[in-house]
């Protein structure tokens, strides 16, 4: 399985904070806004991974993220000219991707608790696409999942006027490599994007689409409004200041799947001792 984080986009919703920086750049409290997808990801077992921007954010995220050797990974960056949708990951990918799964995660969300990562861990080999679903109170927003009695998947809508269902697919999704023909026979939507819910159609078309309902332990924030993003700052730092648990963190993460020894960890963390962040890491080991 390989990992693709898209963070490119406008972030016009956060304008004008994202006029001159990247949405993906701002802090999430105290680290990078891409920490987290990309901690995820690497919780998932994913090494291998593209970042997808902007020709102008990419120099960026390089000297941010490197080749990805210091966390046990193998990272690789790719523009997108345009932003012209979520399935363009796909098209940008194709070379990237080859022959391989693919688990696709949004440089703007963040995922906490639950088990998610394990089910993702588990499809390695998968045949087909896996999605997740997540009850929500504002549907509107998202794709949306339809379900039949016996709560199988039978539609998917891209933020429909009335929503079939509270339950909404959060922004990380797995494929198999057919992904890429699928993306490129996509056409684009009436506000002018390559739809990821018209792939995930497109694998239910061919009743080759697993959808798994995460339960109300998992924490699904897509951190691309002001207020989301106060609200993740405010998550995090409760999470790591009253509950001592550090999230968001590649080098943990990457210690946690075997990808680094301790030794390269503590080397890690001496080389941020100054930091609030090189701290709380020292002392969650
Ligand atoms: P969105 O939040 O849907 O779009 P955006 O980031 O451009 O924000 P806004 O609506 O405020 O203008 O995108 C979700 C994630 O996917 C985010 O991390 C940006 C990324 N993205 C791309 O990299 N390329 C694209 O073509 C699109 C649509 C989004």
């Amino acid at each position: 399985m390989k990992g693709i984080i898209l963070a490119g986009g406008k972030g016009s919703r956060l304008y004008p904070m994202t006029l001159s920086v990247s949405k993906q750049l701002l802090p999430i409290y105290d680290k990078p806004m891409i920490y987290y997808p990309l901690s995820t990801l690497i919780k998932c077992g994913i090494k291998e991974i593209l970042i997808i921007s902007t020709t102008d954010d990419l120099p960026i995220f390089k000297r941010l993220l490197g080749d990805g050797s210091q966390w046990g990974c193998s990272f690789c960056y790719e523009s997108q000219n345009f932003p012209k949708g979520l399935a363009d990951a796909f098209i940008v990918g194709d070379e990237f991707i080859g022959n391989s799964n693919v688990t696709l995660i949004l440089g703007d969300n963040f995922f906490f608790g639950g088990n998610f990562e394990n089910e993702i861990i588990s499809r390695k080999y998968l045949k087909g696409g896996f999605i997740f679903a997540l009850r929500v109170s504002n549907p509107k927003r998202y794709g949306v999942i339809e379900f039949d009695n016996d709560f199988n998947a039978v539609g998917i809508e891209e933020k429909p006027k009335r929503p079939k269902s509270p339950y909404a697919v959060p922004g990380i999704y797995c494929y198999d490599s057919s992904v890429v023909s699928k993306a490129k026979s996509l056409n684009f939507s009436e506000r002018g994007e390559l739809e990821i819910s018209d792939i995930n159609k497109a694998f239910l078309n061919d009743t080759n689409l697993e959808v798994k309902v995460l339960n109300e332990n998992t924490i699904w924030l897509d951190t691309g409004t002001v207020d989301s993003l106060m609200k993740a700052n405010h998550f995090v730092e409760t999470l790591q200041k009253r509950k001592g648990i550090l999230v968001g963190s590649p080098e943990l993460s990457a210690f946690q799947s075997n990808f680094i020894t301790k030794e390269t960890l503590l080397i890690l963390v001496e080389s941020m001792a100054e930091s609030k962040y090189g701290k709380f890491l020292k002392s969650n080991l």
